[in-house]
């Protein structure tokens, strides 16, 4: 342990579970309740609009009903007293590795409480509703949708992670199903580099087997041992 400096973290629907945030497989999760291709897709929100501004509209709001679990927080722990590099890449757009204090968090799915105007390309911070098309505050343009990473459409930020991951010493995969490309990629990717990948999942995840190590239960259990496990490490 320690040889290793530079952490690139990558969390999932997971992490948030215990959060009581829906994830998205599995049983009763949100991609059994809705078909992707009815919400989460740039042809979905062309042809039906408001169905679409309605979902994300109900998913805006509860998310800022949900508080940080314990996984956040030693995540913000990690974050506050690692003294290497620290990338949380998450594909979650709620909130909760910033609420419970992370900074060096990047959201490659976008963000729930950000509009991104299709007229002037601004960002603004968002925590109402889209479904009564407000205007655009930057240039008052109706042009606001959801600054959410559909599918077809190219996650945020590649350039980052992947310059981050060459200079990784650890590649940790936290509550995540590797189901969804390119992120369920990013293990192989650190493989190919040399660093050392571990997981953190509830159950084995579709990528698995590409884990050096895996260590399965809830993320509110597993992520403080790891992050107070790898915090003396570093100290010793
Ligand atoms: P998934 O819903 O696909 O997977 C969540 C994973 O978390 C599963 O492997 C669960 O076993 C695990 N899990 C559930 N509860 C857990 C807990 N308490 N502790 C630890 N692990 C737990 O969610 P993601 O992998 O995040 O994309 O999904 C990836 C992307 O697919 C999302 O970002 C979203 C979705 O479509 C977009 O919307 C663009």
């Amino acid at each position: 342990m320690d040889s290793i400096r530079n952490i690139v973290v990558l969390t999932g629907a997971g992490v948030s579970a215990e959060s009581g945030i829906d994830t998205f497989r599995g049983g009763g999760g949100l991609w059994e309740q809705h078909r992707v291709e009815d919400v989460a897709t740039p042809e979905a929100f062309a042809r039906d609009p408001d169905l679409v501004l309605r979902f994300y509209d109900m998913r805006r709001e509860a998310i800022q009903t949900k508080e940080p679990n314990a996984a956040h927080r030693a995540l913000a722990r990690l974050d506050a007293e690692w003294d290497g590099e620290l990338l949380i890449v998450t594909q979650n757009v709620d909130d909760l590795h910033e609420r419970a204090g992370a900074r060096r968090v990047l959201h490659m799915h976008g963000e729930h409480l950000n509009a991104w105007c299709m007229a002037c390309d601004e960002r603004p911070r968002w925590t109402g509703t889209l479904i009564d098309r407000p205007a655009c505050p930057a240039c008052g343009e109706a042009a606001l949708r959801p600054d959410i990473v559909w599918f077809g459409e190219m996650p945020y930020r590649m350039d980052e992670i992947f310059a981050a991951l060459e200079q990784a010493d650890l590649f940790v995969s936290i509550g995540t199903s590797g189901a969804v490309y390119p992120a369920a990629g990013f293990v192989r990717n650190a493989r190919e580099l040399g660093v050392e990948t571990l997981e953190l999942n509830l159950e084995p995840s579709q990528g698995t087997l590409w884990f050096d190590e895996a260590r399965h239960g809830p993320a509110t259990e597993l992520v403080p041992e790891w992050v107070a496990e790898i915090l003396a490490g570093s100290r010793a």
